[in-house]
């Protein structure tokens, strides 16, 4: 059984160093991306405090398809170059939104979310989908989130096959 642990009352740049970590022993040895993505998204969700929910989108056919998630059920389906997700992919570039009532075009799934991050997946210069986190807390998340959650892609990235999920 694997445990997600966290130590109380740690900063958040510890916090993402001990769910780095986890994440390391969780996916070693297993290479299938949907298997990985859906073990990311649980360890994300029960290891970051204030969630609503964490999960991926694949890049398929021109647009964003939802991957394996922890959460209520999502938007399928999302444009590129609009809301959080499509622009984070369009830009290729991590996008923080402190008030997703103020973002144009946020695209709403859960009227319970307030703010969100969204990381590009680019593996090989190739864009491959998103991680997305949704909170109910207004700006949940901030730089320190960012580097944390870059750093918890590129492990997923490294040890995950996604050919099967994105084009
Ligand atoms: N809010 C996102 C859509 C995905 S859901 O939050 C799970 C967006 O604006 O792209």
């Amino acid at each position: 059984m694997f445990e997600v642990k966290t130590t109380a009352g740690a900063s958040k740049a510890e916090t993402y160093r001990e769910l780095t970590a986890q994440l390391a022993g969780l996916l070693a040895g297993e290479t299938n991306g949907l298997a990985n993505a859906a073990n990311t998204a649980a360890l994300l969700y029960q290891g970051l405090p204030g969630l609503n929910w964490a999960g991926f989108y694949f890049l398929r056919d021109g647009g964003l398809v939802l991957g394996p998630f922890q959460g209520k059920v999502a938007c399928v389906r999302l444009t590129l170059g609009r809301g959080v997700c499509g622009t984070a992919a369009q830009r290729r570039e991590t996008v923080v939104v402190p008030d997703v009532e103020k973002f144009p075009g946020h695209v709403a799934c859960d009227h319970a979310s307030r703010s969100e991050i969204v990381v590009p997946l680019i593996k090989e210069g190739k864009l491959l989908g998103v991680l997305d986190l949704d909170s109910p807390n207004l700006a949940r998340f901030d730089a320190a989130d960012a580097a944390g959650l870059e750093a918890m892609v590129k492990i997923f990235l490294q040890g995950s096959d996604l050919r099967q999920l994105a084009d």
